[in-house]
């Protein structure tokens, strides 16, 4: 009897929340440490339960629309936020596809909403919640502190700006209970801490908020979405790579559960690429040696991010080892033909089939016999399992079908996010522009 392990969602936003911030020093645990702000102000001001639930949700993702590596170290620069306004509704956008996350779409939606003398209770004729308030302070709060000072030696000059920001900028309640709150030299200790992951799964008494792994595909599918976002090129990959995989597991005759678990394995296995800059993902002619170095961590990345959620291990494999091959040669980690199992080499398959027969910007997607021709020569060499590619092979059209029905599904909804994102392209460009190359 295989047993069904539940899967803590707040590990997993977690998890992720930390990923998206870990592409540079200057914004490592930004959203971590927002969300902790965030929380001791709401709980200040009396919110609980579901509702105090919502404002760590939507703290701790409250940037996932800042879609690139770029565009989050370049925000956390900018001054004026205009330019950027674009990443709340995209944030929006993407979690309000899953129930669980409805509470925390709305209020991410008006993160950067000033309180303008009360102008701010509403925007486009809809109410914004107190929390979004919060979020704006504890946003504001947070990218004003230097990193290269000591904390304590920082806590009056910022409480100075918070409070000469009340009314006009930030909800007068809130900087109220903030400063109740920071009144405690811990609270910016706490703030500060490497260790504020498990500070806010360990200290803060959440109560228990498991998904099955039924649920766990919509909530993979969010975050697929959000990698396959930070390039045009791949922008429905992730869907292209889960039901290619999916429908071989059913054809190798997997168990249902086992094809759910594809289909959340799938989605997020490039999440690893939240840290891979645009510039590379999107470059038109061949990667350096170092640009290539960059990409090959990314199904590292993939697996740490999936192992430290917990109760995913099969998941975790599936989705981090489509770079191995079964001579030993693939990346990052040399698994071999004795490690490798067959849930891991049907995500390989799927990931090549999928990314040759896509267009990238150095070359056009290949035809059937084109691809077949290659994923051969790699069963030849030993790379890919010669029994998953029978079977694909076999049901070539069928898996290429079902392929292009749920990439055109998925695809309609990506130019929406894309159109929010390519909106203001222009602006987007000199927000880049306005801070230099933030890569470094
Ligand atoms: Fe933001
Ligand atoms: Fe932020
Ligand atoms: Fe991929």
């Amino acid at each position: 009897m295989l047993n069904h392990p539940q899967i803590s969602l707040h590990r997993l936003l977690l998890s992720v929340s930390r990923a998206v911030d870990q592409v540079h020093p200057s914004v490592a645990d930004h959203q971590q440490r927002v969300a902790y702000m965030a929380t001791s102000i709401a709980r200040q001001l009396g919110i609980k339960g579901a509702d105090l639930l919502d404002v760590f949700q939507a703290a701790l993702l409250h940037d996932i629309g800042l879609i690139t590596p770029e565009i989050r170290i370049a925000a956390a620069r900018l001054r004026d936020l205009e330019s950027i306004a674009w990443h709340s509704e995209v944030g929006y956008q993407l979690l309000k596809t899953s129930s669980l996350f409805a509470g925390a779409a709305a209020i991410l939606r008006d993160h950067h909403v000033p309180w303008g003398h009360g102008a701010g209770a509403t925007k486009n004729g809809r109410a914004v919640p107190l929390a979004a308030h919060i979020i704006t302070l504890a946003d504001k709060i947070e990218t004003s502190i230097d990193r290269d000072v000591p904390i304590l030696e920082q806590v009056s000059s910022i409480n100075e700006q918070v409070i000469a920001g009340s009314g006009e900028m930030f909800h007068p309640e809130c900087v109220d209970a903030f400063l109740e709150v920071a009144s405690r030299e811990s609270f910016w200790l706490d703030v500060v801490t490497t260790h504020i992951g498990s500070l806010l799964t360990d200290r803060i008494d959440w109560p228990v908020l498991t998904i099955d792994e039924a649920s766990l595909g919509p909530v993979a599918e969010i975050f697929g979405r959000l990698v396959d976002l930070a390039s045009p090129w791949t922008a429905v990959h992730s869907a292209g790579v889960t039901a290619t995989a999916a429908a071989l597991a059913r054809l190798m005759h997997f168990s249902p559960r086992e094809q759910q678990l594809m289909r959340a394995a799938g989605y997020l296995h490039d999440i690893g690429k939240l840290s891979v800059p645009s510039a590379i993902l999107d470059k038109p002619g061949k990667l350096t040696r170092e640009e290539f170095l960059v990409v090959k961590a990314h199904t590292y990345h993939t697996y740490h991010i999936l192992e430290a959620i917990g109760g995913l291990t099969q998941v975790s494999e599936w989705a981090a080892f489509h770079h191995e091959r079964l001579d030993g040669r693939g990346y990052p980690f040399h698994l071999g033909d004795d490690e490798l199992t067959l849930g891991s080499r049907i995500m390989a398959v799927a990931d090549v089939l999928t990314a040759i027969t896509e267009d990238r910007p150095y070359r056009k997607g290949m035809d059937r016999a084109e691809a077949m021709s290659v994923i051969n020569k790699l069963v030849d060499k030993g790379g890919l399992d010669g029994q998953v590619v029978r079977v694909l092979e076999a049901h070539y059209d069928e898996i290429v079908d079902e392929r292009q029905l749920v990439q055109a599904e998925y695809g309609a909804m990506q130019s929406i996010l894309t159109n929010i994102v390519q909106g203001p392209a222009d602006a987007h460009q000199s927000v880049l522009a306005g801070v230099g190359n933030a890569i470094t």
